[in-house]
């Protein structure tokens, strides 16, 4: 099996060197955890070390903010812009809500419509991909696109985009939001193949940082977490130490 390395500092001892070609991971964790910043790395480590083009796709915040916070790091994303190695989509997901008739309608509708908006979104992604030979594809965050008050109707717009996703020659990474405790789990979290979850644990005053691969199929993972932090770098994970702690002291929030 081909691997493509994160190149996330060390993050990839964790999975036997890389994500499994092609398949689709997921990044969660609460607000702030550092889910935006490791998806860039993971595609600025792309460019830069593998000379594989990337697409980010942003659901939330502007291109704008997100080339200015990631400059901090050191990563000029509008220089890969240019060169072709970087192509960077913001998709709407008020626009994206528009489309949803109100609960009164047909399902039937309902369905066809958010599964309209979702070809067009995949159908722009896939454009690019062809556009630039983009080997990785980072999709920020899907949480935008549980819009939908009905949890029939979330399940299926992730489902299918999960499908068509995987259908894709790009190795991806989505990233959602975890709210509340830990231990519930989310139709992204059953469908993706590979899982990592961004912990920030409190106790008392203190805060730790914490990363915990839950699943990354056919992979003989790393189990423990272990601690990461933010540095003027990037992530930085030190896979030598762990982080034992009381479950029950997880909070994402
Ligand atoms: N230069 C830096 N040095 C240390 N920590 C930093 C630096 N820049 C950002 N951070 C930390 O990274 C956090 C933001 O990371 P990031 O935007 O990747 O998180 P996120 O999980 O995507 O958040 P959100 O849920 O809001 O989208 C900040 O809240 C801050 O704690
Ligand atoms: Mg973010």
């Amino acid at each position: 099996m081909s691997r493509t390395r994160t190149s996330i500092p060390g993050f990839d001892e964790l999975i036997e060197g890389g994500f499994v070609e092609n398949d689709v991971i997921l990044v969660t964790g609460g607000p702030g955890a550092g889910k935006t910043t490791f998806g860039i790395q993971y595609l600025m480590g792309g460019i830069v070390e593998q000379d594989q083009p990337g697409i980010y796709v942003t659901m939330e915040e502007t291109p704008v903010r997100v080339i200015r916070n990631m400059w901090r790091f050191g990563w000029d994303m509008e220089k890969f812009v240019r060169e072709d190695m970087l192509r960077i989509v913001q998709v709407n997901p008020v626009q994206f809500k528009n489309f949803i008739k109100p609960d009164s309608q047909s399902s039937t509708i309902k369905v066809d419509e958010e599964g309209y908006m979702l070809e067009n979104m995949m159908n722009q992604v896939q454009s690019m991909i062809k556009e630039i030979s983009a080997k990785r594809l980072f999709i920020d965050s899907i949480t935008s696109l549980k819009i939908s008050t009905s949890e029939s109707m979330v399940r299926f717009t992730i489902m299918e985009m999960i499908k068509n996703l995987e259908n894709l020659d790009c190795t991806t990474l989505l990233s959602s939001e975890i709210k509340g405790n830990d231990g519930d789990f989310t139709v992204e979290e059953y469908l993706c193949e590979g899982v990592i979850k961004l912990h920030v644990i409190r106790t008392g005053m203190n805060k730790e940082r914490a990363i915990e691969i839950l699943k990354m199929r056919g992979v003989k993972h790393d189990e423990l977490l272990h601690p990461y932090s933010i540095t003027e770098m990037g992530i930085i994970i030190h896979p030598n130490d762990s982080v034992i702690i009381d479950r029950e002291n997880i909070v994402n929030f």
